[in-house]
Order: C-alpha cells, then structure tokens, then sequence
C-alpha cells in the first residue's frame, strides 16, 4: 500500500548514503579519434584540460537506460528493494525526452511502485542539488529512502564540429541511495545559483525560446554553447567558496577535509583547488582522464568510484563539490561510517 510522502510522521532524523552505483558505457572516444575529426591534437587536450578519453552510448541508448543499470547497482549495494523506495530524483541535462521525466521512466524500468518521482535540472551540480533535496526530506521525517541519481548523455548534445566543446564531454550514470538508516552521513549539503551568467554555459534551442524548427537545426542550435575562459574563471573561485560554505554549515573547516570528491570538468580546475585548499594529491579524487566531463554525472559516478575503491577510514569527513550551468555550484560533506 502507498505510503504518501507526507504522511509520515514529522521529526528529525539523519540523512546517510547507505548505498552507490554508476555504469559508463563501452564505447570509448580517445583523443585520436577527435584529431582525426576535428583540428585538435591529443598533446592540447591532456595539457589544457586533463582528458585522455571519454565514454559515448550507443545510438539506440537514452539516460534513463544508463540511469537504470546505475539505479539497480545502487539499490543492490543498499540491499533494498525498489518497493521500499518513497522518491527518486535524476538530475540530467538530457532528459529521454522534455516529458515525462526521467526519473518516472527510471521509476517504471526499476517497479518502485511506491516512489514519487521527478527530475531537477542544475547542470553539472545537479547530483548535489539532488542529495541535498534528499536530505531535507529524509531530515524532515517525510521520507525514509530516497534514490538520487545524476546521468547523462551529453553525446547526443555535443557538435563534434566545435572543438571547444567536443574534447570535454562524455556520457555516464551514477546513482545513490540516501535514507533514514545509518550509512555514510551527509553533515551538511550548500547550493547557490546565480542566473546572470545564464549565456555562458548554455543549450539554445529545443526548449520554448527556440523550438525545434529547420532553422534551429541548421545554425546547430541543440548543442552545448560555453564560454570556457569565463566558466574556467567561475569555476576557480567557487569551488574554493563553495567548499568552505559547506564546512562552515557543520562547524568544520579545510584542515578537516579527509578527501575531496570535485567535479570532474578540467584537471587545471581541480588542481587549483586543491592548492587553494592546501590539500595533497593523495586526498583528492580524479577520473576525468577516463571520462570527461559527464556533468550531473560526474560527481555521481566519482562517489561510487570512491565506495568501491575502499580506501576512506570510519569517520574521515568527504567534501564534494561542484559547479555548473546556470551557474550553478554545490558542495556538501558526508562523514564516512
Ligand atoms: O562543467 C562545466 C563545464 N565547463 C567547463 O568546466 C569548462 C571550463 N573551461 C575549460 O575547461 C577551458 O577553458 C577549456 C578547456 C574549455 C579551454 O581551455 P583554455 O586554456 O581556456 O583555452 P582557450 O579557450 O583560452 O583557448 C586557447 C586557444 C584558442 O586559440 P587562439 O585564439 O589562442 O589562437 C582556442 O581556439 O586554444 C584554442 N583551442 C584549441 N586548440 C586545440 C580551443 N579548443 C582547442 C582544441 N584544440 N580542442
């Protein structure tokens, strides 16, 4: 029988990950083929941006198919079943389709009969703008498990004409499960926007502004449009804010950070932060080399790669952090158990 969201009983509890998963798909683009495509060259990319490959599904495949094989890893680490679930969030860019949301499709592929579902859109900080939705109802009482999942396939929205663009992206899903009973605790989650920078990073047609016409198509209108200069310059200064922002909402600060999980976009960005936050090699997470940018996906994916790798100790204190189109930025520390 249904539960209703909003019927359970109001008080205060802990929101904890209590379980993660994420799926990439087989196909690999390396650096040599974009040489190959666009004028380009594998020594610029690795030096300016970090990324040796990235992953493309294929033609037939949609994000809530990947968001599927991530969703059911996540719910198996969690040892749940998907009955149990109340809610499923998907932060995407590339939804299936405008609607319904993926999230219902996800829904539907998984049988969580129980679940409300909806998507949330805040680019490549939607997965933390997810877990931090998760929190507040898990914290609330009005929820007790909770899947958020952050996928994308920015292969379907990137011009392999544009070489600004197309050496960044890549496709991925990755998924957790944020719940009442005890995991790894999420100490504190902090979003900000700021809509003035709406042009910098942006998807001009498809929506109302430009529907899909003929003309659209032909001035290649459905593809990603970045300022990367001005979102690199962004970028630097507010992983950095945004980090301490988070800290500061659970009373810790820099030298409390065991590890830190950036959003992957350009290992220039991460290694900036890493100075500005006198943090070393070892105690920051990286696999842009492997994947690219997968926006939502990225923090997702990264946070699984972490879990499974085993390497974090009871109680060391993991910062992610991210920003976006938008813009958008997010941050949030979890305590690992
Ligand atoms: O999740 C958020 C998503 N976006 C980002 O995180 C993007 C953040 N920005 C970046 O990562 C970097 O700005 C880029 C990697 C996009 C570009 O690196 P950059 O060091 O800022 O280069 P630039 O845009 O200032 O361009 C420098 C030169 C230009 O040539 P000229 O005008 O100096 O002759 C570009 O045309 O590099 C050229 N260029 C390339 N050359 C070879 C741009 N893209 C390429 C390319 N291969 N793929």
């Amino acid at each position: 029988m249904r539960q209703g969201l909003f019927n359970l009983k109001a008080s205060q509890y802990a929101a904890s990950i209590i379980g993660t998963g994420s799926y990439v798909p087989d196909t690999v683009i390396s650096n040599s083929y974009l040489e190959e495509i666009v004028d380009t060259s594998d020594k610029w990319i690795v030096s300016r941006t970090g990324i040796k490959e990235r992953r493309k599904v294929l033609d037939e495949i949609a994000t809530s198919d990947i968001a599927t094989k991530a969703a059911i890893q996540a719910l198996n680490d969690a040892n749940l079943d998907p009955i149990e679930l109340d809610m499923i969030i998907v932060a995407t860019v590339t939804p299936d389709m405008a609607f319904p949301s993926t999230a219902c499709l996800v829904q539907k592929s998984i049988g969580a009969i129980n679940a409300t579902a909806f998507d949330i859109e805040a680019a490549c900080s939607g997965f933390i703008y997810c877990l931090s939705i998760a929190e507040q109802f898990i914290k609330s009482g009005s929820a007790n498990n909770i899947l958020v999942i952050g996928a994308e396939v920015l292969s379907k929205i990137t011009d392999y004409k544009d070489r600004n663009t197309c050496i960044l992206f890549g496709d991925g899903a990755g998924a957790a499960i944020v719940s009442k009973s005890k995991g790894y605790q999420i100490l504190s989650t902090y979003l900000g926007s700021d809509g003035n920078g709406c042009d910098l990073l942006y998807l001009p047609a498809g929506g109302s502004r430009n529907p899909a016409s003929i003309e659209t198509i032909n001035k290649s209108m459905h593809y990603i449009k970045m300022e990367g200069s001005e979102v690199f310059k962004f970028a630097v200064r507010i992983m950095e804010t945004a980090t301490e922002k988070a800290l500061e909402l659970c009373n810790l600060n820099k030298s409390d950070i065991d590890y830190l999980i950036p959003h992957q976009a350009n290992i220039r960005i991460i290694e900036n932060a890493m100075k500005r936050l006198d943090l070393t090699e070892d105690k920051v997470f990286v696999n842009v080399d492997k994947y690219g940018n997968m926006s939502a996906a990225s923090i997702a994916v990264a946070l699984d790669e972490t879990n499974k790798m085993k390497r974090l100790s009871n109680g060391d204190n993991v910062v992610l952090v991210a920003f976006g189109g938008g813009l958008t930025w997010a941050s949030s520390v979890i305590r690992w158990l």
